[in-house]
């Protein structure tokens, strides 16, 4: 039996990776699959908060009882991440937010010149959602969650972006080519802005989830 420890409050979480167009047809894009964001949201729901699931490009089914949102920019991930987070008290960005996209959006194909170069693709930065949210916070004692994947240095990495980005809880996990994205499976440490740090050893996406929660819900004025 799960506690209905979350009655009576929203939470908001991303999932998913976002798209960033270069042309009709092209984007750039990354491999998140949103199951550790849908993982997040069926948990929230199940201990008895209001969901919303900001979707970023996922093919997974809706949890039942959430309010999924789909979104395919950074652009509209942050809209709708913002405008749920008002009233929110948590949100959670698990989606991997492109921190770049083309500097300008190509309305007709792109095309190959015969023998021809390539031209380069000019980048520009994306806001840092999780930054920008953290540091003003829609609503007093909001808990704000960052995730951050890491290939080396997971832990000491994770301190850093922590203190940077200024959240209150940072789930860190060390990534690599058959890690983490895609899988069922997932190990992580949760650093907390107060020094914490939870180790939650490789199990299931939920489980992680859960920990999660009970961190939140320890953190709730
Ligand atoms: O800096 P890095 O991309 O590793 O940080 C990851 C965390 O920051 C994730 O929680 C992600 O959702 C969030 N993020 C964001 N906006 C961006 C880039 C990342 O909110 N432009």
């Amino acid at each position: 039996e799960v506690p209905a420890d979350m009655a009576g409050r929203h939470v908001v979480i991303s999932a998913g990776g976002t798209r960033e167009p270069l042309d009709p047809v092209r984007f750039l894009g990354n491999r998140s699959s949103g199951k550790q964001g849908y993982a997040l949201a069926r948990t929230a729901a199940a201990r008895g908060a209001r969901v919303t699931l900001v979707a970023a490009n996922t093919t997974l089914p809706a949890p039942a009882g959430v309010d999924v949102v789909p979104v395919e920019t950074a652009a509209q991930l942050r809209e709708a991440v913002v405008k749920a987070a008002g009233d929110a008290d948590a949100v959670v960005m698990a989606a991997a937010v492109a921190d770049f996209r083309p500097a300008v959006y190509a309305p007709g194909k792109i095309k190959k010149r015969n023998g021809a170069d390539p031209d380069p693709v000019a980048l520009v930065r994306n806001p840092d959602i999780l930054a920008e949210l953290s540091t003003d916070r829609p609503r007093a004692g909001q808990i704000v969650v960052g995730f951050a994947a890491e290939t080396e240095d997971a832990l000491a990495n994770g301190r850093t972006k922590l203190a940077r980005k200024r959240c209150d809880l940072l789930v860190v996990n060390e990534v690599g080519e058959h890690r983490t994205f895609g899988a069922e499976d997932n190990e992580a440490v949760v650093l907390g802005a107060d020094g914490s740090e939870t180790p939650v050893p490789y199990g299931p996406k939920e489980a992680l989830s859960d920990t999660v929660w009970d961190l939140v819900a320890l953190r709730f004025p």
